[in-house]
């Protein structure tokens, strides 16, 4: 007798705009991250301050790899990357960098990597036994994600 208890699988459309839609908005991060790193690769650089200058320029490339990412599974799951990123750009992205000091920098970052490393660990449960392969992902994201905070947490120390 067949087994009627059967999880909900990917090909499943119950939940999958709830998927798009959570992943899209992990793209629109990503996207706001890196604008962040990018700006201010280019301000410690300008500071003369070669070591974080290359762990924000590395990081703009990492958030860059996770963007496309997260946008070839939306598409896999017959969805549409959105790069409109309505209100993201409201809070921070916007900001003028000038003035700001380096610690003040690494902070902010460090901060917006701590709210991407509690994200990934409350979407990974919901994509559990749902959508396996995009839980894989968010993964190993967070796992480099919290390679980000590590790093940035090391430059902060005196
Ligand atoms: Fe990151």
């Amino acid at each position: 007798m067949a087994d009627t208890h059967s999880q909900p699988s990917v090909t499943d459309p119950g939940d999958l705009g709830v998927r798009l839609t959570l992943l899209n908005a992990a793209l629109a991060t990503k996207v706001v991250c890196v604008r962040r790193y990018t700006r201010h690769a280019l301000l410690a650089g300008g500071a003369c301050h070669e070591a974080m200058r290359a762990v924000f320029g590395l990081h703009a490339r990492d958030e860059q790899d996770h963007a496309l990412r997260l946008a070839e599974r939306i598409q896999q799951l017959g969805g549409r990357p959105d790069f409109n990123l309505g209100g993201l750009m409201s809070s921070g992205d916007t900001q003028d960098d000038e003035g700001r000091t380096l610690v003040e920098l690494l902070r902010e970052n460090l901060e917006a990597e701590r709210i991407a490393i509690a994200s990934y660990r409350d979407l990974i449960p919901y994509f559990a036994d749902r959508d396996p392969t995009t839980r894989r992902l968010l993964e190993e994201l967070l796992d480099e994600e919290e390679a980000h905070a590590n790093a940035l947490h090391t430059l902060l120390k005196p």
